[in-house]
């Protein structure tokens, strides 16, 4: 079966995802503070693995849980729907389909209770 990772293009696709992802995000007033001091480069990676990972692709996760690596950054629920919905305008403007933006979607949306914490 043919994985969304392959059907979107690879790594190549992943990739522009991930830093388009973080261009939105670094533009927001609420988010950015969340992302000072953060090591981009290294963030940009891990998303990218973990991004492919979720779409089914070959890369392994090997970053820390979900939990505890934003048990420190008291996430509060209008910051998570925040980006969630530039992750779902990202993914749409990549020329995903509806059905697999909504998959997509639910995985995060099943991470919210790891992350938010404010
Ligand atoms: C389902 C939603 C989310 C997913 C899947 C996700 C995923 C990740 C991943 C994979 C990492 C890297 C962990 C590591 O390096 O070990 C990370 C780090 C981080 N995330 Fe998220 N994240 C989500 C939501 C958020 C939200 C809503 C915010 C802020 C508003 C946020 C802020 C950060 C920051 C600042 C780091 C860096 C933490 C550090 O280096 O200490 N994340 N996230």
């Amino acid at each position: 079966m043919t994985t969304l990772f392959d059907k979107y293009g690879g790594f190549a696709t992943v990739s522009k995802i991930v830093r388009e992802f973080y261009r939105q995000i670094l533009q927001s007033p609420t988010l950015k503070p969340y992302f000072q001091g953060a090591n981009m480069e290294r963030l940009i990676d891990h998303q990218t693995k973990f991004i492919a990972h979720v779409l089914g692709g070959p890369a392994e996760y090997t970053g820390r849980e979900l939990g505890a690596a934003h048990a420190r950054l008291a996430i509060t629920g209008e910051a998570f729907g925040e980006v969630a919905a530039i992750l779902q305008e990202t993914l749409e403007d990549a020329g995903m389909e509806p059905a697999d933006v909504a998959t997509v979607m639910g995985i995060v949306a099943g991470a919210r209770g790891d992350v938010v914490t404010a």
